[in-house]
């Protein structure tokens, strides 16, 4: 799982260091800077990819289709305005690595990475600095020592990390650094690639799917099919059924799935009294749910989820099965989920624990720049959170306010 995101530089970070737990929860108002952490971790995602540096920014096609769209803003809008180069750093909990970039990005000239490391455990792997405009050898080292350095050859405009990871340029020699290597970079593109970035549409969940789509699309595309995966051969039936029956004032007894004369499969939700409701006019707020339910039982690599306005579409009294569902899928291990949200009320429903682990986004009169602040951090946060619903807090605009007066207090100390 990601342990924290570090940023220099970067959309309207001028510096912040962002820790994440496995339930994150990232709060804030509009503008804050939330989604710009999304757009990070998209960049990040896309280079993982394999995509050219442009391609990460400005879209990658295939053949004539888009298969990835670029990173909201572009190219010259990724680093934070009047600043020649941004630095993104991420640290990963499995293999305790790090991974940072350094991306330069002008207007008159094309974006370039051009400082790349990734180090596992304090021994740098390998690393490129001040990169060539050509072909680029890389030094790959192990246990901090230049003497064990191989030297590679990569491609320029695009990042090291999954080139290492696909091309093996390194083939042929076995030894015990190449091998230390050879994890590093695989766990950690693996990780990178695996990231998924859900942005539901009620519309893509309605329609139906082709038997074998058994991947969830961001959008929340081959629900149908994924859910009769689930269902049918994986056993996960009871376990949906049961968390479906306390969402919704229905009463769930089944999944059907129906397949029409093309061999699309459609998704009907089934009660005890035979009445059936078809995806078509189930409530958005069921397809939702449904598509978080497919989603956490269908991982099986440990992937990490962002989730842009988790709370959206469900109605406040169900927001407490939304929290626990979370909370219990991403104790287990495979799913991290960093979760944007402007809703008190989930707030209020969250775990001590996760409360902690959410990060306030913010900004402070007199700063273009945006902050970060995990809740746990604030001063005498869990005692004041005992005494005041942490929902009224936030809607009272108090964490923003607190914030704003320590920085006071704390220049005034300086
Ligand atoms: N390159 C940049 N330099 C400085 N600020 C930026 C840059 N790119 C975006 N921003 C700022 O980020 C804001 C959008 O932040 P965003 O993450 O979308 O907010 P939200 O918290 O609502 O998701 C914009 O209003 C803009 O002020
Ligand atoms: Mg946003």
């Amino acid at each position: 799982m990601f342990t924290r995101l570090s940023l220099k530089n970067i959309k309207s970070f001028d510096s912040a260091e962002i820790p994440l737990a496995n339930f994150t929860v990232l709060l804030g108002t509009n503008a804050a800077g939330k989604s710009n952490i999304r757009d990070t971790f998209r960049f990040l995602h896309g280079l993982s990819r394999g995509y050219k540096l442009i391609e990460v920014f400005a879209g990658k096609y295939e053949g004539g289709d888009q298969i990835w769209q670029g990173v909201r803003g572009g190219p010259y809008e990724f680093i934070t305005k009047e600043e020649p180069f941004g630095v993104i750093g991420v640290e990963f909990s499995e293999t305790k690595s790090i991974y940072v970039l350094r991306v330069e990005s002008m207007d008159s000239k094309p974006p370039r990475i051009n400082a790349e490391v990734l180090s596992m455990e304090g021994n740098i792997l390998y690393q490129i600095q001040d990169a060539a405009p050509t072909f680029t050898n890389i030094g790959i080292m192990a246990e901090g020592n230049l003497e064990d350095e191989q030297i590679v050859t990569v491609l320029p405009d695009e990042a090291v990390l999954p080139q290492l990871a696909d091309t093996q340029p390194y083939e042929g020699r076995e030894d015990q650094n190449i091998n230390l290597v050879k994890s590093g970079v695989r766990i950690t593109t693996d990780h990178l690639r695996n990231m998924r970035f859900l942005d539901l549409s009620p519309d893509a969940m309605r329609e139906s799917s082709y038997p074998g789509q058994n991947t969830l699309g961001d959008r929340g595309e081959n629900l149908s099919t994924v859910l009769q995966d689930l269902v049918e051969n994986r056993g996960k039936g009871d376990a949906i059924i049961e968390w479906l029956r306390a969402l919704t004032p229905m009463d769930v007894a089944g999944l059907r799935f129906d397949r029409d004369s093309r061999g699309r499969v459609s998704l009907t939700l089934m009660e005890h009294n035979k009445r059936a409701t078809s995806a078509e006019s189930a409530s958005d707020g069921t397809l939702r749910f449904l598509a978080y339910l497919a989603l956490a039982f269908s991982v099986d690599t440990p992937t990490t989820c962002f989730i842009e306005e988790i709370d959206n579409g469900i109605h406040p009294s169900r927001l407490q099965l939304l929290v626990e569902l979370m909370e219990t899928q991403s104790k287990q291990g495979k799913l991290q989920v960093i979760a944007t949200s402007h809703s008190p009320a989930l707030l209020n429903l969250l775990s001590p624990e996760s409360l902690g682990n959410a990060v306030l986004v913010y900004r402070t009169e007199g700063s273009c720049y945006s902050k970060v602040k995990p809740l746990k951090d604030i001063p005498n946060f869990s005692e004041i959170a005992e005494r005041r619903h942490p929902g009224t807090l936030m809607e009272s605009g108090w964490f923003e306010n607190t914030l704003e007066a320590l920085e006071y207090v704390e220049e005034g100390a300086k």
